[in-house]
């Protein structure tokens, strides 16, 4: 779809990263911007600074895994701007642990945010902006662990594979209503994804620190893209209407790999 002045685009977990990035960047291409994250203090952060530069942006406090919360972002975005053109369900969390490790709450807190904080985004902004009749977009934050299973991340994975077919999914559902679908899927960007637990709700165990195991990764996440290049894709890939936004290549080998498996599989039955 084109881009530019006139029209909205609403991010989730706008306030740090990734998300902060993508408000950016539409901001950039002059699109007027809904900044949401369950930290309002640092989504007003980036509405003002998008504000300070020229741009047009608002900060809704929401917290994706409460519909009534995205129904609310829903009737400001609308109320602000009159269209919502792009919506980015991109609001994530992490927990460290493998399946075995973890507790109830761990796997309802991950998965209330990366699941069905995206399935929230679509029952309340979908019907609206099938009502505009113009072209919109979406874009679901997934991970490379959407598309292959690291280790030590059981509700991360399960989750993220779950926004990877549900995307897959939308896009041949859409195609039709001139809604495209992109389905961002980064390995390392340098944001601040491994603290996740600060924001972790006291109805799901309450802020943790990051546990002594995960080093390595924060490690890896600190040297990672700067989240700015990811917006681009993702910019790019709006515009061109790319289903699968891949962006780093190091991953590619854990994508070839289970490939490889199912492929063998299927030889099985030759
Ligand atoms: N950083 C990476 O290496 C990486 C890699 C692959 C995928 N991702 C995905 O990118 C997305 C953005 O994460 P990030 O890396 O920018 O991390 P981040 O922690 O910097 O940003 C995530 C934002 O989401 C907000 N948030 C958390 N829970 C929320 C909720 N319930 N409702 C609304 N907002 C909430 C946080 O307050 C934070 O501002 C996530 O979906 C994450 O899984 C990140």
């Amino acid at each position: 779809m084109e881009l530019g002045t006139g029209k909205t685009a609403v991010v989730t977990g706008g306030g740090s990263g990734i998300g902060a990035a993508l408000c950016k960047a539409f901001a950039a291409e002059s699109l007027s911007v809904v900044v949401s994250d369950i930290d309002l203090s640092a989504a007003e952060g980036i509405s003002n600074s998008i504000n300070d530069t020229g741009g047009n942006a608002i900060a809704v406090r929401t917290d994706v895994s409460d519909r009534s919360s995205i129904k609310e972002l829903a009737d400001a975005a609308f109320e602000a701007f009159g269209s919502v053109d792009v919506l980015c369900n991109n609001a994530g969390v992490v927990t460290f642990r493998s399946a075995s490790e973890m507790s109830d709450s761990d796997w309802d807190w991950v998965m209330s945010v990366n699941l069905q904080g995206v399935i929230n985004g679509l029952t309340q902004f979908l019907p609206r902006i099938l009502e505009q009749g113009n072209a919109a977009h979406i874009v679901n934050t997934s991970s490379s662990a959407g598309l292959f299973a690291p280790p030590g991340m059981a509700s991360y994975v399960a989750s993220k594979q779950a926004v990877v077919g549900l995307s897959e999914h939308l896009s041949v559902d859409l195609a039709a209503v001139n809604v495209g679908v992109s389905v961002l899927c980064p390995g390392g960007v340098a944001t601040k994804i491994v603290e996740a637990g600060r924001n972790r709700p006291d109805t799901h165990g309450g802020p943790e620190d990051v546990p002594d195991s995960a080093e390595p990764i924060r490690q890896g996440i600190a040297a990672g893209m700067p989240p700015s290049e990811v917006a681009d894709r993702v910019i790019d890939a709006v515009r061109n209407n790319h289903l699968y936004v891949v962006t780093h290549n190091d991953t590619r080998p854990g994508v070839e790999a289970r490939l490889e498996a199912i492929r063998a599989c299927y030889a099985l039955n030759d």
